[in-house]
């Protein structure tokens, strides 16, 4: 399976005047390697100093001259362009320079500014009421993907830039009920300008958990409001896998009800996988249907249960029994909510990233192997292989949204994954850690079966044992796994269609007798 193109290439600097954006840039450009283009500089070498071409031709045709300027550039080459003050300022040629890059803004405040100017002297538009300009710019300057505080050493404003860039990521997941992007970044700023733009709102219903809120929910608000979209009276629901019932998606309508929600206002949930599904199926649910955004906080939110929108709730005898398609309007991973995420969590969602990789992508699956075995790679490495986790599931759900042929080949390692959670009980066993079992479990059926290799259940449970995860349990053979593989929804009457990998990187639904597969399964060793 080809991977589609996770990123975007170049980065653009916005702001006003006197913020830095030539010096940024260039040094920007040096630190990654990229040729760097002055807008302003260009326009002045062919057509002279721009206070005069504002004063002979007039501010619109300077415009349009900047315009053509920039468009050209958007050619997909790598580089990084310094804008004019005004560029950003409009909004079709803002929204065609995301082509470019990244569009970053740099900040500082007014005084700062004038302080930097001086008298103004050569600089076009600054004696027309500065403040009063800088005011009408702002909405503008702040629809980008960073903005950058500029008042601070340029060195320190390089190294916060380059920072971001090495995490930021685009995944495009094509639906056709809406396509949408997967955002993966190095934290939490530019969020409210990627709901804006991703559902026209500025105002949204924030749902989390009760762990991740003293964690987050303040960091998450900030952003939100930092580019003008409010999040009051946010929703927290208890913590765990134990809560994701329909006790509690009850209680999330009721809060999202009585807080007079209309269905414009976009639930965004901010919390792992638990969370994500049972805030996005309230999403689903009240008043037919609100727009949703997932923030997930744990790695195999990011990796996973995010993407695809599937959102659910268990029932006593199973696991997300009660549920929806809901695809989300927006998908925002920010790395660093990952450092509060305790080690044994992180790996549970390697585990996912093992699972994809298994199915479709060899290579991912080496470079997995060549993880160090300890730790989490660094955020460049970290991005790259969510993005090319996401990219996988998203190829694969964009096939298939409601789970009626492809897609059912991502449930690899879930038919005993979950028979071992719900005969642990939930929450005992972390669902990423139920699918390690289940990965190498049915690995093995599958070989004593004949449909898979011999030798691969091993070179599973090797890599899965050197990520730190667990890949027996004597829960297999219990009551309770062989009732819940019977209630399994990928049953269909006395067969199972059973994802099976073929070799590393390449898979394949199977029709499996439900009970030849828990025999197999029983009498493994
Ligand atoms: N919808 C799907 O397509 C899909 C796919 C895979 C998994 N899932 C579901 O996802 C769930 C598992 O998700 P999960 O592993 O993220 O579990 P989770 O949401 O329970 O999170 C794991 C733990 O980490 C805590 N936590 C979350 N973010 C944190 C942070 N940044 N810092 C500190 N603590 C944090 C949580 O409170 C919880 O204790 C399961 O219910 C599973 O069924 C859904």
């Amino acid at each position: 399976m080809s991977l589609p193109s996770t990123g975007r290439v170049g980065v653009v600097l916005g702001g006003f005047m006197g913020v830095g954006k030539s010096t940024v840039g260039r040094r920007l450009a040096s630190v990654l390697g990229l040729p760097f283009i002055d807008a302003d500089l260009q326009l002045a070498a062919r057509h002279g100093p721009i206070a005069d071409q504002i004063a002979g031709v007039g501010e619109r045709t300077f415009r349009a001259r900047e315009a053509a300027l920039l468009l050209g550039l958007c050619d997909g080459v790598p580089r990084v362009i310094a804008t004019g003050g005004g560029a950003f300022a409009q909004p079709h040629l803002r929204e065609a320079l995301r082509a470019a890059g990244f569009l970053v803004t740099l900040s500082a405040p007014l005084p700062v500014l004038r302080r930097r100017v001086g008298d103004g002297v050569g600089r076009p538009l600054w004696d027309v009421g500065v403040a009063a300009l800088l005011a009408r710019r702002r909405p503008h300057y702040a629809d980008v993907d960073l903005v950058v505080d500029a008042d601070r050493p340029e060195p320190a404003v390089v190294d916060d830039i380059t920072r971001w860039l090495t995490a930021a990521r685009d995944v495009p997941v094509p639906a056709s009920s809406g396509a949408y992007t997967v955002a993966i970044r190095s934290d939490l700023r530019g969020l409210g300008a990627a709901v804006r733009r991703a559902t026209g709102a500025s105002a949204v219903a924030v749902v989390t958990e009760s762990r991740v809120a003293p964690l987050w929910l303040e960091p998450a608000r900030r952003a939100l409001a930092a580019d003008g979209v409010a999040a009051p009276a946010p929703i927290v629901l208890p913590a765990g896998e134990e809560h994701k019932t329909v006790e509690v998606w009850r209680a999330c309508l009721d809060a999202l009800i009585a807080r007079g929600v209309s269905r414009d206002v976009p639930v965004v949930a901010l919390g792992g996988g638990v969370l994500g599904d049972v805030a996005g199926f309230a999403a689903a649910t009240a008043l037919r249907g609100l727009p949703l955004v997932q923030v997930p906080t744990t790695l195999l939110a990011m990796v996973d249960s995010s993407v695809g929108g599937k959102v659910a709730v268990d029932h006593p005898s199973g696991k997300n029994l009660i549920g929806a398609f809901h695809q989300p309007a927006l998908v925002w991973a920010p790395l660093s909510t990952l450092d509060t995420l305790p080690a044994r969590e992180v790996r549970a969602g390697l585990a996912e990233v093992v699972k994809v990789a298994l199915l479709f992508d060899a290579d991912l699956y080496e470079a997995l192997e060549r993880l160090p075995a300890d730790r989490l790679p660094a955020a460049g490495a970290l991005a790259d292989l969510i993005a090319r986790a996401v990219a996988l599931k998203a190829a694969v759900v964009s096939d298939d949204e409601r789970e009626a042929g492809p897609r059912a080949l991502l449930n690899l390692g879930h038919t005993v994954g979950h028979a071992v959670e719900a005969a642990a009980g939930f929450g005992q066993v972390l669902h990423g850690e139920a699918v390690a079992i289940g990965l190498v479990a049915e690995a093995r059926v599958a070989a004593e079966l004949g449909f898979g290799p011999a030798d691969l259940p091993a070179r599973v449970e090797a890599l899965l044992r050197r990520l730190g995860l667990p890949t027996r349990s004597p829960l297999l053979a219990s009551d309770a796994a062989a009732r819940a593989v019977s209630l399994d929804k990928k049953r269909r009457g006395a067969m199972l269609t059973w994802p099976v990998a073929l070799a590393v990187g390449r898979s394949a639904l199977r029709a499996v007798p439900v009970d030849l597969f828990f025999r197999t399964l029983a009498n493994l060793r």
